[in-house]
C-alpha cells in the first residue's frame, strides 16, 4: 500500500475533475488514471499534471492501461460508465453501468484488497451494491458518493433563497441518489438557525423539490451529459477526508445491516470517513415523515437491487 496514491478508473467528466480538484492542491501524493480511451487518459494526464505544476502542487499523475498497476493504491475510485442524457433517469443506466463495475470491480480486486472504493457510476446505490457483490470486500471499504453532492445542491438552492449570502449554511440530505432522495430540513441550519426562522412552508418545499431535481436540471441544460464539477469535488472531500483520517461526518451510501430498520440494501446516511473507510454509521432520530420518505426511498433502491439479481 502506498499512502496517498488514488487510482481513478472512468476519466470523463467526473474522472477528470476530482483528478483535478485533488491535484491542484497537492491533496495526495499521486493519481493513476484508467479509461477505455488510452489516448483521452493520455490527454488528461498531461494536461491535469500541468494544471498543477502551474500551481507549484507535487501530486504526479499517470495514465495506466492494466489494473494490476492499481495494486497499491490506497484509494480507487470508480465513475467508469455511461451518463444519463435528456429524457434518461439515472435508473435507465442500471444493467449497462453494472456490467462495467462488476468487470472493473473484479479486475482491480485481485490486485488490491485493501484500498478504500469509492463508487460514483449510477444508479449509484444500486451501483454500490453491485461493486460488493462482485467483489466481497466489506461494506466498510465500498463506499458511494452522492449525499456530499445531494447536500451541496440543497445548500445552492437554500443561498438562492437568501438575500444576505454571507452566511454559514449546513445542509443535509439522506437516502437514494434517485428522485426520491430525503432532504432533511430539521438537520440543516443557517447560521446555526433553523431554516423556519428564514423561509415559508412553500419556500421549504420549493427549496425540497429543486434539490431533488438539480440533477436532472442540469442534465436537461447540458444536453451531453450530467454534472460533474459539484459531482467530483464531492469525491475530493471523501478522498481528503480518508487520507486525513478525518473521521469526520459525510453522507455516503454504504451497505445497511440493520441500521435504521433496513438490511441488504444500499443507501445515503451520515457516516465517519477514517483511513479505515467507513468507521462508524451515525443514526439520526427521524420523525414519522421522515422515516416513511426514507422508507419510499429504500423501496425504490431495492426495485433496482432486484432487477440486477434478476438480470445475474
Ligand atoms: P463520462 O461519459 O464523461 O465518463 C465516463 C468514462 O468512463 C468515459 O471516459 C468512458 O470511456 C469510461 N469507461 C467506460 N467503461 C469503462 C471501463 N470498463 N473501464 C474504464 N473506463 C470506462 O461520464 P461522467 O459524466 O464522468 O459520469 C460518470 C458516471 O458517474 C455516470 O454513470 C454518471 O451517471 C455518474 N455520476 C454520478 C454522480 C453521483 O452523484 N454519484 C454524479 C455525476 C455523475
Ligand atoms: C447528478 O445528480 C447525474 O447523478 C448525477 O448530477
Amino acid at each position: 500500500m502506498k499512502e496517498g496514491r488514488i487510482g481513478i478508473i472512468g476519466v470523463g467528466n467526473v474522472g477528470s475533475t476530482i483528478a483535478f480538484s485533488l491535484a491542484i492542491d497537492n491533496k495526495c501524493k499521486e493519481i493513476y488514471l484508467k479509461d477505455i480511451r488510452e489516448d483521452y487518459v493520455e490527454a488528461m494526464s498531461l494536461d491535469i499534471s500541468q494544471a498543477a505544476k502551474a500551481n507549484s502542487s507535487n501530486t504526479q499523475i499517470k495514465a495506466i492501461s492494466k489494473p494490476e498497476e492499481f495494486c497499491d493504491c490506497q484509494i480507487v475510485v470508480i465513475t467508469a460508465g455511461i451518463a444519463r442524457k435528456p429524457g434518461m433517469s439515472r435508473d435507465d443506466l442500471l444493467l449497462t453501468n453494472s456490467k462495467i463495475i462488476k468487470s472493473v470491480m473484479s479486475e482491480v480486486e485481485q490486485f488490491n484488497k485493501e484500498a478504500i472504493f469509492i463508487i460514483v457510476s449510477n444508479p449509484l446505490d444500486a451501483m454500490v451494491y453491485s461493486a460488493l457483490k462482485a467483489s466481497n470486500l466489506p461494506r466498510t471499504k465500498v463506499i458511494g458518493m452522492a449525499g456530499v453532492l445531494d447536500s451541496s445542491r440543497m445548500a445552492h438552492f437554500i443561498s438562492e433563497k437568501l438575500e444576505d449570502k454571507n452566511v454559514k449554511i449546513v445542509a443535509a440530505v439522506m437516502g437514494g441518489h434517485g428522485d426520491d432522495m430525503v432532504p432533511l430540513v430539521n438537520y440543516s441550519t443557517i447560521n446555526g438557525k433553523s431554516l423556519n426562522e428564514y423561509f415559508t412552508e412553500n419556500e421549504i418545499s420549493e427549496i425540497i423539490e429543486k434539490t431533488k431535481f438539480g440533477g436532472a436540471q442540469i442534465v436537461g441544460l447540458l444536453k451531453t451529459g450530467s454534472a460533474y464539477y459539484a459531482p467530483g469535488f464531492s469525491v475530493s472531500l471523501m478522498v481528503e477526508a480518508i487520507l486525513n483520517d478525518d473521521k469526520k461526518s459525510f453522507p455516503c451510501a454504504v451497505l445497511l445491516d440493520g441500521e435504521y430498520g433496513y438490511k441488504d440494501v444500499v443507501a445515503g446516511i451520515p457516516i465517519k470517513l477514517g483511513k479505515a473507510g467507513c468507521e462508524e454509521i451515525v443514526e439520526l432520530d427521524l420523525d414519522l415523515e421522515q422515516k416513511t420518505a426514507f422508507k419510499k426511498s429504500i423501496n425504490s433502491v431495492n426495485e433496482l437491487i432486484n432487477v440486477l439479481k434478476d438480470n445475474q
